[in-house]
């Protein structure tokens, strides 16, 4: 039988213009979910240390962090493309810093990497891609550093951020995150450039949308506003875990054993595979 191949840039790059999904994931079981409906762009955000690690930014993310989720993902999938954020510090002092950091996180598992920065990012962006990992872009509102700069609020002017986007395509990047931009600059930008678009809070008008697993499933009670709930997840699991801890309390959890002692099916480590 001929081995699975992976999504490659190549193929992402080539769906400029058809509208396609792309979602984050940070573990294996999710990871199977997301790949068997039907999606197969995976990014593993930095978002991990807000919606995972517990953290109050993804500031203080690590590139070990980065690398142990990321293989978790590609363990969890067999054909999506995975791509891996460079966490905040693992790029910003040198393009060889960059590349070293990128280098990690492909050995890891990850199909292509992702960085926050329009024109000052640009030499970073060449010099991983030269180094033969492909690059996805994220500009607008970039969470690594909004938190001590501009903020989370949308971003519109037209003329920097297009010029921004134009500078991650000319790098060499594969595709670019447009995070909070304003509907009708995000409309101007992915007709003006090659590469998709993928928005997230940034209108109808980009090439993919991206969300955040657990805003998408409703895993926790606050999400941002643009962000969708399709489900509500926290509610059916403490459902599920109060029925667990009722049928603990009441004895109705373990049924007594029906097989005679060695005679029990082999017990094996659940697996998402
Ligand atoms: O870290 C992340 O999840 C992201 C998305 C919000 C695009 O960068």
């Amino acid at each position: 039988m001929a081995p699975v191949r992976r999504l490659t840039s190549s193929v992402i790059r080539a769906r400029k213009g058809k509208r396609f999904p792309v979602i984050t994931a940070y573990d294996a079981p999710f990871a199977r979910c997301v790949e068997d409906a039907g999606i197969d762009v995976i990014l593993v955000g930095d978002s991990l240390g807000n919606v995972v690690l517990g953290l109050e930014s993804t500031a203080p993310v690590e590139l070990d962090d980065m690398c142990r989720h990321g293989a978790a993902v590609k363990r969890g999938t067999s054909r999506a493309h995975v791509i891996v954020d460079l966490p905040f510090g693992t790029y910003q002092a040198s393009d060889e810093d960059a590349v070293r950091a990128s280098i990690a996180l492909v050995k890891a598992g990850a199909s292509s990497v992702k960085l926050e920065g329009g024109i000052d990012a640009a030499s970073r962006i060449a010099a991983i891609v030269r180094a033969g990992i492909p690059v996805v872009g994220h500009i607008g509102v970039m969470p690594q550093t909004a938190g001590n700069t501009s903020g989370f609020k949308r971003k519109a002017d037209g003329e920097l951020l297009l010029a921004d986007a134009r500078a991650v395509e000319a790098a060499g990047a594969f595709a670019v995150v447009l995070e909070m931009v304003d509907a009708d600059v995000a409309r101007q930008i992915t007709a003006a450039l090659a590469i998709p678009t993928i928005g997230i809070g940034a209108g109808p008008h980009c090439d993919a949308q991206v969300l955040v697993l657990h805003d998408a499933l409703g895993l926790y009670a606050h999400a941002p506003p643009f962000a969708k709930r399709f489900a509500e997840l926290a509610q059916i699991a403490t459902g599920a875990l109060q029925a667990y801890a009722s049928e603990v309390r009441d004895g109705t959890f373990p049924a007594a054993p029906s097989a005679v002692a060695g005679d029990e099916p082999v017990y094996v480590v659940s697996t998402p595979s």
